[in-house]
């Protein structure tokens, strides 16, 4: 299977021009691509991806092309595709099955057709094409010489695939390079959530209060960003380490039964399932409003909000007003689903530039040692995630000081004390 599917091939000139907007904020993955362009380090190589279609991810698919590889991209979210990329993408020969608004059967559909190119190599956004191949396409397997994967979920996805002994290629964890999860999860998280919030809502945050659920990378980049408009955060978490952790950085720290009495807008940020249950929706203020910035649209439960309801209706794009038993309205913003790609654009290019030239450089890697890499989640290389920080800092002209000899010989020492 060949070709694409995508919602209007005429918005390939719009989707050009935010490709290139793109590409003007990504200088890492664009000295990645020139090298690709003349060294072909993919050539022959088919890669399936399943990622977020955004004008960003196209610069890496570009990157890979370049690469002189065969490209095949599913949407990594049933809402998370920009039409006008996919469109722009499908004029330059991705093998693209992907549209804003896909049901949960096409969505899967879609994943299925990106990997009927056969791949040598595939990179994935969350699990859902890794699982798919391991669970419904087990024949493509053997022929995978390995995979990279992007976030947090995915990467314990594929951790667990591995302990329950189905795991049967290498998967190389981008997320867990420096130069991703510091930067992508902090600032990209922290900047898009708060950018999708916004348009989808134009609410103001200074003055409210606001709840994020979690404290790992992506609740403390959204958790400060909300202080910096003005807003009143409290952080639930189970993990003792990262609530001190919150404490200690002068938010408020209260259990979700407390928060879901105070808060203005909760955002999820947790990566686990039903952390708002409708115990706590029908004790929420009037005019709540809640969004996720998980991967999956679990953390908050709209079967809950659905079964507490006695009316809903959609207000205005990725705002739906659900009117409950008490007469209170609550706002779902982006059915629940991550509020950055479906009602704002993901994280800037600046930050994905980090990100995505860790992938570029990972499928280079696998391209080239695949024969050493076992079976198993494995590390980025640290030669890839410190030539990505270098060259970030290169292109936003920052220089840095140098150890010297005698220094470096005292870093490795034991016998200056006191
Ligand atoms: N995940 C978060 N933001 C993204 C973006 N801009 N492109 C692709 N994946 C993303």
């Amino acid at each position: 299977m060949s070709g694409y599917k995508v919602k209007d091939i005429k918005m390939a000139e719009d989707g050009e021009k935010h490709i290139y907007w793109a590409e003007r904020h990504m200088p890492v993955l664009g000295m990645v691509k020139d090298r690709f362009k003349e060294e072909k380090p993919l050539n022959g190589l088919r890669i399936a991806a399943c990622l977020h279609v955004t004008k960003e991810t196209a610069v890496l698919i570009k990157t890979l092309l370049e690469g002189g590889a065969v490209v095949s991209l599913a949407a990594a979210n049933p809402l998370s595709t920009q039409d006008h990329v996919a469109a722009a993408l499908a004029a330059i020969g991705v093998h693209i099955f992907a549209w804003k608004g896909e049901s949960a059967e096409e969505y899967y559909e879609n994943i299925d057709k990106a990997l009927s190119i056969e791949p040598d190599i595939v990179l994935d956004d969350g699990g859902d094409l890794n699982v798919r191949v391991h669970v419904n396409r087990s024949e493509l397997a053997n022929k995978i010489l390995g995979g990279c994967e992007e976030t947090t979920t995915g990467v314990i996805r594929a951790l667990a695939l591995e302990k329950d002994g189905i795991l049967k290629y290498p998967i190389i964890a981008v997320n867990e390079a420096t130069t991703k999860s510091r930067f992508d999860n902090v600032y990209g998280t922290g900047q898009s959530t708060i950018d999708g919030i916004i348009r989808a809502t134009n609410i103001l945050f200074a003055g409210k209060t606001v709840v994020v659920a979690g404290y790992g990378r992506c609740g403390y980049g959204i958790a400060w960003k909300s202080r910096a408009l003005g807003a009143n955060v409290i952080v639930t978490e189970v993990d003792p380490v990262k609530a001190l952790m919150a404490a200690m950085d002068g938010f408020r720290v209260l259990p979700m039964s407390e928060a879901c009495k105070i808060g203005d807008i909760f955002i999820t940020a947790t990566g686990n399932k039903d952390v708002i249950r409708g115990e706590h929706i029908l004790v929420m203020k009037d005019g709540a409003i809640l969004a996720n910035a998980g991967h999956f649209n679990v953390e908050i439960s709209v079967n809950d909000l659905n079964k507490l309801a006695v009316d809903k209706r959609r207000l205005r794009p990725h705002v739906d007003e659900y009117i409950l038993e008490n007469g209170r309205r609550v706002y779902l913003l982006a059915e629940g689903r991550v509020v950055n790609l479906v009602a704002a654009e993901g994280h800037p290019s600046e930050v994905m530039d980090m990100s995505f030239s860790n992938q570029a450089l990972c499928v280079e890697y696998i391209a080239k040692n695949h024969e050493k890499l076992g079976v198993g989640v494995h590390k980025v290389p640290v030669e890839v995630d410190m030539m990505v920080a270098k060259l970030k800092l290169a292109t936003m002209g920052i220089v840095i000081d140098k150890l010297s000899e005698e220094q470096k010989k005292y870093l490795k020492s034991w016998s200056i004390g006191t």
